[in-house]
């Protein structure tokens, strides 16, 4: 029987794959939801899952939870700065548990792009190349959800960015989700890089006008250059450099770096990807009243 661990099990993307993983038919007592904090995730253990400490700066806590675990999804930290050498903690883990596969979840186009948000997955990506065991890299683009993070400001000001009119492939967590599902349960996936995004690439504006459709409001695209958006972001309340990381991130749409048009995912979902105004409408309805 083959034991999978979902690191981060516990953020939205983790939940998803924990939950996909279960849809594929994998028993729950074959899945470890490796966590950093093991009560945010009862609900898992309720549910026949295991469920172990992992905190990716505490290297005694992966090595444990990897114990007897043949392939592990390390989801990427959010805790940006320091993640590089957080998944270092995690792949050495993963090393010395002998894993059969461990797949990463990566940026889109992680060998080309000049996102600065990017930094710190090259610097993995250049350490897995180094791994001694298996690797799969999952390069996923924006999730639609990136964009309904944050409803009443886009309702009360537009949607704002330095994207111009770039395109981007974005997909719901839930399909990420469930090709990261595919990857860990399927065979032939070693060594492999997949290319993540929707079948449909999107303008902001487009992206825009899908929120007013969802909300029944006028909702713009509000375009800004790089050093006007990192201001709207500073008065909006984030810290340097976290709003001229954000805003970079925003161009590098308008440069095209989080477009592909590989069809990895729905190739290895065995569906086309859910349509971005789904996407959008299902996240606006999951919202509740601040769309009303
Ligand atoms: N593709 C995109 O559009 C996009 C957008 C945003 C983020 N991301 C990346 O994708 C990852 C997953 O996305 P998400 O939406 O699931 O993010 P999320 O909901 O914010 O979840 C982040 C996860 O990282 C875990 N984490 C943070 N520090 C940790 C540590 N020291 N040890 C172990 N776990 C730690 C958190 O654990 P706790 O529950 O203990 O806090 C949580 O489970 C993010 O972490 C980020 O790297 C991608």
């Amino acid at each position: 029987m083959t034991t999978i661990a979902v690191t981060a099990a516990s953020g939205q993307l983790g939940r998803l794959v924990v939950d996909a993983l279960l849809q594929r038919g994998v028993a729950p007592a074959s899945i470890v939801a490796a966590v950093r904090t093991p009560t945010a995730v009862e609900d898992l253990a309720a549910r026949g899952v295991q469920v172990r400490e992992a905190d990716y700066t505490k290297p005694e806590t992966l090595k444990a939870a990897f114990e007897g675990v043949d392939r592990v999804l390390l989801i990427s930290s959010s805790a940006v700065g320091q993640r590089a050498a957080q998944h270092e903690n995690a792949i050495a883990a993963a090393e010395e548990a002998g894993v059969e596969l461990l797949a990463y979840t990566s940026v889109l186009q992680a060998d080309t792009t000049t996102m600065q948000l990017a930094a710190e997955h090259q610097e993995t990506e250049r350490r897995l190349a180094d791994a001694t065991v298996p690797v799969a890299l999952l390069r996923n683009g924006w999730y639609v959800e990136n964009y309904t993070g944050q409803l009443e400001v886009a309702l009360e000001h537009g949607v704002a960015g330095s994207a111009g009119d770039g395109r981007l492939s974005p997909a719901t967590r839930r399909d990420f989700a469930e090709a990261a599902a595919a990857v860990l349960t399927g065979d032939g996936h070693e060594g492999a890089t997949y290319e993540l995004g929707g079948d449909e690439a999107v303008t902001m504006a487009e992206i825009a006008a899908l929120i007013g459709q969802a909300t029944g409001r006028d909702v713009a695209y509000v375009d800004l250059p790089v050093e006007a958006y990192t201001e709207v972001l500073s008065n909006a309340g984030l810290p340097a450099p976290v709003d001229a990381i954000i805003a970079d991130s925003s161009a590098a749409v308008g440069r095209g770096e989080l477009h592909t048009d590989s069809g990895d995912l729905s190739r290895l979902i065995g569906r086309p990807t859910t349509p971005v105004a789904e996407g959008i409408r299902e996240a606006v309805a999951a919202a509740g009243p601040v769309a009303s």
